[in-house]
């Protein structure tokens, strides 16, 4: 080992050096760097404080900070934070009110008695180890302590702490990392490819774009490493804009403010990152169970009528329509918190809402950041009144958006949070909608606000928009000023955030119920608080490829509730692409078709060849959406994505690490789409196990040790497979989630090669703010199958029984699928706790001997969902 790092950090020096600081005309001093003066440890082993102090300082990118506080604590076993700041001053990090995290003893005097110095740092439980190097200029390194395995490691690397400039590097095994995540990018791979540059700065572009930085910021990866597929996780929480380089043999962080505040996650496979870093940044937020329904939404609806007309079309067509949305169209010259009242009087607008209800359907509409300047508009005298704006130069920043200028909320004012809640409240008291969506939250500006003081113009430009453009074009400047004196050159990645948790607080406190708020700006957290989309796609093959990347990538970044604008938001799109997109996009967590003001309607009801595959493929999904309801109850107690990479569940196979055309739902379900014109197959890699196809059941996959294959993909059809070993509680297909909840359950038992299958049930009201919490909310119910020479079995475990019993929740038929010929496939014969179902109660056992394994079919049974069972079938 030491003779292999010797070799490489001779080679990876030269290449860190070469792609870091990367102003080629200004030369770097030679022994650049800080030096250790001082290190020491707590007696408990929980942390590790240093002090570093420049040796040979530069003027690139501004003056260095002479002395700065290195900090390691062991938060948890499987956590390590490492916070390199100002030893003399403090400086801008993201507040522990809006991101909740312990507070490091920042000072000596702050940490239990002092061990003195030393170099390596092992605290008993952790997972994960800490190495300090002793040479200068200073390092560390970060390890997997079961395997020694160096996860994080800045030696031979810059380590460079400006004002305006921060970098940290580390090497990484460039034949065996894999890295996921740093976003928000649309990305051609879903695996990181070398010489990437990632850009964080929060931008109201086109999704489409690929490589750029979009409306979000998460500055989290996934490494997966081969050939043992053991992941860990790191974050780098700074609100600040930077680029990250991804160079294969090495991942550099250049920051333009703050700190370094890095969080380690130990896994070792990938759902317990996802559990370990979403138990740091916030569990996601429950979905309300209807969210996973059907929605409908375009920019260019005229009026009243025009929704009408779409509800109706759905509803003509069969195929399920579960929320209508409105985007700015509904609004009195775009101003917020108004109705059109031309288009969209309220006398119209609230008969249709409550008829939307009255069918089971729901009603969701847009509002924008920005508050119209119009001293007659009542939303705009209140918040002037508050004086709540964002300032620049002492006086309210005036921007330009939809309704023309504006003044923009300034989340941080202790007031902004009341006013967005009275504005909300006030309006769903004239019209009852059913959640919200915020837009245009990056800030989107129609301006490119001129540079007023040097905050405009930082030393090191960041990779913005791809060619390096100023960090305020299309935004509000960052010479802005917060409540209390924050710049928005520090928090302008954060306005996503902060008025999602506005406004998802102000929803609970109206409702009382589970709320609903779709947000496009993001940051690491907002998981807790809103869905998300991935935003102004266009109707291209490319950009429905790219959807599946969004929507892994949000699942890594704890927002499991995301989709794609299905056929494309912009462009025209084809009745060949929105036939395939509606197919894929039937399998999002969250399924919405929505498109541009200037496009060609794409309702899915309007080509008869895309209406059919709709109703197929969003009928699969109704009844699946118990299983997705599930998953949200997974994601929201342990940060497990609802979509998810292959690798998920197979880490132990790297054939699986570069998919990014296929992904799974769960554990149990892998959905193949074609992404191609004229497709007639698909080439879909199937890893270990039998699969079975959803639709039929009877196209079987047998894939002995992973492989590649050809599917055929039919025009009107999407590949979709359960595999072997699961257990998939489902119910009927349905107009809406209010009647599909209203059939018995169908359990599907699909034996794996080792005559195995599992799954679980969650059921809840669909609207508690909670999911889980009170006894008697909630049932949770687990399946066991087995299969052997005599028969099969299934049998049920109950969690908090008395929700399922009080709702009369029932399994109406079990399905036994993947029956092998040594099984009783013959049988006939079923009981249900020892009693005979066949013939008697009109319960009835078919068997089916359609494809390679056996299916028995077991239907007419009333078994209550909230009692514990045991189905035998045949001996
Ligand atoms: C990354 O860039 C370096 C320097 O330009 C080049 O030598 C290397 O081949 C590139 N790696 C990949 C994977 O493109
Ligand atoms: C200002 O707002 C009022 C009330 O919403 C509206 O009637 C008026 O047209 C607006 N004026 C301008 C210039 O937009
Ligand atoms: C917030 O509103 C309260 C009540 O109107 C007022 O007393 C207080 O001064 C306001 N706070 C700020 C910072 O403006
Ligand atoms: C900032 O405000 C001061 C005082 O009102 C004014 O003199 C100055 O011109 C303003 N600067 C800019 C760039 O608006
Ligand atoms: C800022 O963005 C606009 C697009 O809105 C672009 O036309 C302009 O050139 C950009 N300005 C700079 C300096 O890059
Ligand atoms: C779309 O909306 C924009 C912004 O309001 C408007 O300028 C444009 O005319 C609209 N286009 C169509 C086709 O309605
Ligand atoms: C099942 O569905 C697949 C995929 O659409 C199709 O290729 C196959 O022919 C179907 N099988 C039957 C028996 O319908």
């Amino acid at each position: 080992m030491k003779a292999f790092s010797a070799l490489f950090f001779f080679f990876f020096s030269i290449s860190l050096l070469l792609h870091s600081l990367s102003r080629s005309e200004e030369e770097l001093p030679v022994g650049y760097g800080y030096r250790l003066r001082s290190s020491s440890t707590s007696s408990s082993g929980k942390y590790l404080t240093a002090d570093l102090e420049i040796i040979q300082s530069s003027t690139i990118y501004g003056p260095d900070i002479p002395n700065l506080k290195f900090l390691a604590s062991f938060e948890s076993a499987d956590r390590i934070r490492i916070r390199i700041s100002d030893a003399d001053r403090a400086r801008w990090e993201v507040p522990e009110t809006l991101i909740p995290r312990e507070t490091p003893p920042y000072h000596r005097s702050m940490l239990e008695e002092d061990r003195g110095g030393s170099l390596f740092l092992s605290a008993p439980l952790s997972n994960l180890d800490l190495k300090l190097d002793g040479s200068t200029p200073f390092s560390f390194s970060i390890s997997r302590r079961s395997s020694g395995e160096i996860l994080f490691d800045t030696g031979g690397s810059l380590l460079v702490f400006k004002d305006r400039y921060l970098e940290i590097s580390s090497w990484l095994p460039g034949d065996r990392a894999n890295l996921y995540g740093l976003g928000e990018h649309t990305k051609r791979s879903f695996r990181l490819t070398a010489n990437e540059t990632m850009t964080m700065w929060n931008s109201d572009t086109w999704s489409s774009v690929v490589d750029q930085n979009l409306y979000g910021s998460h500055p989290f990866y996934m490494d997966v490493r081969s050939p043992a597929g053991d992941a860990h996780g790191v974050l780098l929480l700074n609100s600040n804009g930077m680029d990250v380089i991804y160079g294969g043999t090495y991942i550099t962080y250049k920051v333009i403010g703050g700190i370094l505040d890095l969080y380690f996650f130990a896994g070792p496979s990938p759902e317990d990152v996802m559990d370990q870093y979403t138990e740091l940044v916030g569990r996601p937020a429950p979905m309300p169970y209807w969210s996973f329904g059907f929605h409908q939404c375009r920019w260019g609806y005229r009026n009243v009528e025009d929704l009408e007309e779409v509800v109706e079309g759905y509803e003509k067509a069969g195929i399920p329509l579960e929320t209508m949305w409105s985007d700015i169209d509904y609004m009195d010259a775009f101003k917020d918190f108004t109705l059109d009242p031309q288009n969209y009087p309220i006398q119209r607008m609230k008969p249709f809402v409550d008829k939307l209800h009255f069918n089971g359907q729901k009603f969701v509409f847009i509002l924008d950041p920005g508050i119209s300047i119009n001293t007659s508009y009542s939303t705009f005298q209140r918040a002037m009144e508050a004086d709540i704006f964002l300032k620049r130069n002492g006086t309210n920043y005036e921007g330009e958006v939809w309704p023309g200028k504006v003044y923009f909320p300034d989340w941080f004012h202790p007031n902004t949070s009341t006013f967005w809640f009275r504005e909300i409240s006030a309006f769903l008291d004239l019209l009852p909608a059913d959640g919200l969506w915020i837009d245009m939250n990056e800030i989107a500006n129609f301006l490119n606000p001129a540079p007023v003081n040097d905050l405009d113009t930082p030393p090191y430009a960041i990779n913005n928009a791809g060619v390096r453009r100023p960090i305020n074009n299309r935004t509000v400047p960052v010479s802005c000023t917060h409540h209390g004196g924050t710049a928005e050159y520090d928090v302008h990645n954060l306005h996503g955030l902060l008025e999602a948790k506005s406004t998802h607080e102000a929803l609970l406190k109206i409702t009382g119920k589970r709320p609903f708020l779709l947000t496009r700006s993001t940051f690491v957290g907002s998981g807790r608080y809103a869905a998300h989309w991935t935003g102004d796609n266009t109707a291209t093959w490319d950009d429905l490829a790219y959807s599946i990347l969004g929507m892994l990538n949000f699942g890594l970044f704890g927002i499991p509730m995301v989709g794609a604008d299905i056929c494309g938001f912009s462009g025209d799109t084809t009745e060949e692409l929105c036939r395939r997109w509606i197919q894929l996009g039937a399998f999002y967590p969250f399924s919405r078709n929505h498109a541009v003001n200037s496009s060609i309607r794409h309702e899915l009801y309007l080509w008869d060849s895309v209406a059919r595959s709709a109703k197929k493929a969003l009928g699969l999904r109704y009844r699946l959406l118990p299983y997705y309801y599930t998953l949200m109850k997974e994601a929201n107690s342990k940060g497990t994505p609802i979509a998810r990479p292959l690798f998920f569940s197979f880490p132990e196979d790297a054939k699986t690490y570069g998919i990014s055309t296929q992904f799974m739902i769960g554990k149990l379900v892998m959905v193949s789409p074609a992404l191609q014109p004229a497709a007639t197959y698909v080439n879909a890699y199937f890893p270990v196990g039998r699969w079975f196809n959803l639709f039929n059941l009877s196209e079987t996959v047998v894939s002995p040790s992973g492989e590649y294959v050809r599917l055929e993909s039919p025009e009107e059809e999407i590949n979709v497979h359960v595999r072997g070993g699961s257990v998939l509680a489902m119910q009927d297909q349905a107009m809406t989630t209010r009647l599909g909840r209203k059939s018995g359950f169908e359990l599907l038992v699909v034996f794996g090669s080792d005559g195995t299958a599992k799954g679980e049930l969650f059921v809840d009201d669909g609207e508690a703010p909670e999911m889980g919490g009170e006894v008697g909310r909630w049932s949770l119910i687990k399946f066991t199958g087995e299969m052997d020479g005599n028969g099969a079995k299934l049998w049920s475990k109950v969690e908090g029984g008395r929700y399922a019993l009080e709702r009369k929740l029932v399994v109406k038929k079990v399905v036994f699928l993947g029956l092998d010929e040594t099984s009783a496939v013959k049988t006939t014969a079923a009981s249900v706790n020892g009693k005979e179902v066949s013939g008697g109660e009109g319960a009835r056992v078919r068997f089916d001997g359609r494809g390679r394994f056996g299916i028995v079919e077991i239907e007419g049974l009333s078994q209550l969902m909230g009692e514990e069972f045991q189905l035998v079938l045949g001996g």
